[in-house]
């Protein structure tokens, strides 16, 4: 018996660094895995390596419409959503003289108006169910800032100021929604980052490493858990003692 069994969760943007461990984690936990992709094909290969089922739908989550469809989709074919994950997310750095109104939208559209355009969808299944869970993946950079990131940390800032309201309008029927505000982790994003200021960041982290995905995903799966209820409106940091609040 899995802590999930018959639990529907979405996670978007699954097919990703963090993304991944927490399909792998909740999946691992009975959960039915659902995600979404922007290409398809990727998405395809992707979800032939993993060892678990799962349903790819393809959704920008910046768009309400995808995503509105998505529910459609979700709601015919497997039933009402549990679960929502919001990760989905990307960078576009730059110092700010040199962000431009396309790096800055691009960011707030797919990393903060998502968590609306996804969580809208869903709200009311799961509090006509008197159960769900949303949480929110943020940044350590949303909490503390971070030079190149003005776009990044403005929205990760953004998405907790959301789960706070939000948690509150919910409360009473049975949904928590929370914020994950991983550190740096070892994924494709950081990795991203030029070596020699990676190097930098790292030398910041008191534990002396990069987060591990999976250790992500188990943040995520103990705030899905029923044991989980009396934590809503929280914004959990896991960043290896990098910024602590
Ligand atoms: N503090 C102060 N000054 C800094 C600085 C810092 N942290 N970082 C760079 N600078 C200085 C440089 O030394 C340089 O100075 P000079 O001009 O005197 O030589 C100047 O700022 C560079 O300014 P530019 O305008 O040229 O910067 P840029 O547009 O080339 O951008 C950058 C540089 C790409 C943002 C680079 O600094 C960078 O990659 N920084 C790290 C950003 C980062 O941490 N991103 C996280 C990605 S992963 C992620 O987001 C996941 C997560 O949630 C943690």
């Amino acid at each position: 018996m899995g802590k999930l069994d018959n639990k529907i969760a979405l996670v978007t943007g699954g097919t990703g660094g963090i993304g991944t461990a927490i399909c792998q984690r909740l999946a691992d936990d009975g959960a039915q895995i659902v995600t979404t992709s922007t290409n398809p094909e990727k998405a395809a290969k992707w979800q032939a390596k993993q060892n678990f089922d799962s349903t790819i739908i393809k959704c920008d989550v910046g768009n309400y419409d995808d995503c509105k469809a998505m529910k459609e989709q979700i709601e015919k074919e497997l039933g009402v959503v549990d679960i929502v994950v919001n990760n989905a997310g990307i960078t576009r750095d730059g110092s700010f003289r040199k962000m431009d109104t396309e790096k800055w939208s691009q960011v707030i559209t797919t990393n903060l108006n998502s968590v609306f355009n996804i969580s809208h969808q869903f709200v009311d299944g799961m509090t006509g169910k008197g159960y769900g869970r949303i949480i929110n993946i943020s940044s350590i950079n949303g909490q503390k800032g971070q030079f190149g990131q003005t776009n990044y940390s403005a929205a990760k800032a953004g998405v907790h100021g959301f789960t706070m309201a939000l948690a509150q309008e919910v409360a009473r029927k049975g949904v928590t929604v929370n914020t994950v505000s991983p550190g740096y982790i070892a994924t494709e994003m950081v990795m991203a980052v030029a070596e020699e200021i990676r190097n930098q960041i790292i030398a910041q982290i008191p534990i002396g490493r990069l987060g591990k995905p999976e250790e992500i995903g188990a943040l995520v799966a103990f705030l899905c858990s029923d044991e989980a209820g009396l934590i809503t409106g929280a914004n959990l940091a896991a960043n290896g003692g990098q910024h602590m609040h």
